[in-house]
């Protein structure tokens, strides 16, 4: 018998999530059957949608009952397989959820190149958050050379990436991130013109005098204050792809945004997104990721948590901005 490690949902968090809202249990692998495959995690994303899926009531997608596997995309290692479409040994991504083993009929697997890119990348730039950027920022940001792009939770999985392709469409950009270490390397490794410290007390200030000719792309990623310090820079016909508020996820009151009716003169275009709801692009984005992640022009970090038993702290970390770069556990 192989033995499955998994973590569960506890407790549905009533603010802020906590570790006692997992639980680790332990329990036997399932057995494939007929035309299923038996997945090995090798790695599992920590991503903030997860805090949604605890909830009761989610906006989108189902949420996790008590007592339920986490949810969550994993690479894995096929250790058995009777399905014949896929082969013992092969790597693929899957949402095999926050646990050791899993078995799978093969929809929704997709094969990774582990010699290609390392693994790991297939959750991060080369995966569902650089797919994410590349969406929000080519297809709903549209950004021209030359105009000026702000980034929000700019070192981190989503803001890495899509700061680094507006760099590509030679547009001066600024990060917005948590600390003097964080805007460092948004500037000195990732190539952004300018990264602004959320943290300090002078970022108003700073986000005005970084962005002299006003703001015409914002990849908005975590709401609350900020997003009301851009409205009031917003040069006309700006856009705002709407792809996470970050900072409203663990709140019992949402913040309430004061600068809106800049949008109205100012003819801004806001418009929320979810991924998953575009299959169509996909191919194309995780294509181009994974060339411009191999030749260097796309350069991503990882906060790598040793173990599933640890994983449950390291969600929490998220929030409070404990990641650097994308958010993964080692299996
Ligand atoms: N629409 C979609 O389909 C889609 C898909 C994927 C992700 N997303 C969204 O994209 C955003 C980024 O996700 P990610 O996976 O790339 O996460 P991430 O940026 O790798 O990690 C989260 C970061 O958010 C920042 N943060 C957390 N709480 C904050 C707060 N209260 N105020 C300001 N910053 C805060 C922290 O960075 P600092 O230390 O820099 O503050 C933290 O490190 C999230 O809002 C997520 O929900 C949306």
């Amino acid at each position: 018998m192989i033995k499955n490690r998994q973590i569960v949902l506890a407790a549905r968090p009533d603010g802020w999530v906590k570790e006692s809202d997992f639980r680790l249990v332990e329990t036997a692998a399932p057995a494939p059957q007929e035309g299923e495959v038996l997945l090995k995690s090798l790695y599992l994303s920590l991503d903030p949608y997860m805090r949604g899926a605890m909830n009761e009531k989610r906006p989108y997608g189902k949420p996790v009952n008590i007592g339920d596997v986490m949810v969550g995309e994993t690479i894995s290692e096929i250790v058995e397989s009777k399905n014949p479409g896929f082969k013992t040994g092969e790597t693929v991504s899957s949402y095999a959820g926050w646990q050791e083993y899993a078995v799978s009929d093969g929809k929704g697997l997709r094969p990774v190149d582990a010699k290609l890119l390392p693994a790991s990348a297939y959750l991060g730039a080369a995966g569902m958050p650089g797919v994410t950027a590349w969406y929000g920022l080519l297809k709903i940001g549209m950004p021209k050379a030359g105009e000026t792009v702000v980034v929000s939770a700019a070192s981190g999985a989503v803001g890495s990436v899509a700061g680094q392709i507006a760099k590509l469409q030679q547009c001066t950009v600024v990060g917005v991130a948590g600390g003097p270490e964080k805007c460092d390397y948004v500037v000195k490794e990732l190539g952004f013109n300018a990264c602004i410290d959320h943290r300090a007390s002078d970022w108003y200030d700073a986000l005005a005098a970084a962005t002299p000719e006003g703001i015409d792309v914002y990849f908005e990623n975590v709401g609350g204050p900020l997003l009301d310090a851009v409205l009031a820079r917003c040069n006309t016909s700006a856009r705002i792809p709407l792809c996470g508020m970050i900072a409203d996820y663990n709140s019992k009151e949402r913040y309430g945004v004061r600068n809106l009716v800049n949008a109205v003169g100012k003819r801004v275009k806001l418009q929320g997104f979810i991924i998953s709801d575009h299959p169509d692009i996909w191919p194309e984005a995780l294509g181009q990721l994974a060339k411009w992640v191999r030749e260097g022009n796309i350069k991503y970090r990882e906060t790598v948590t040793q173990g599933l038993e640890n994983a449950a702290a390291a969600f929490v970390g998220l929030f409070k901005g404990e990641n650097f770069g994308k958010q993964i556990v080692k299996m």
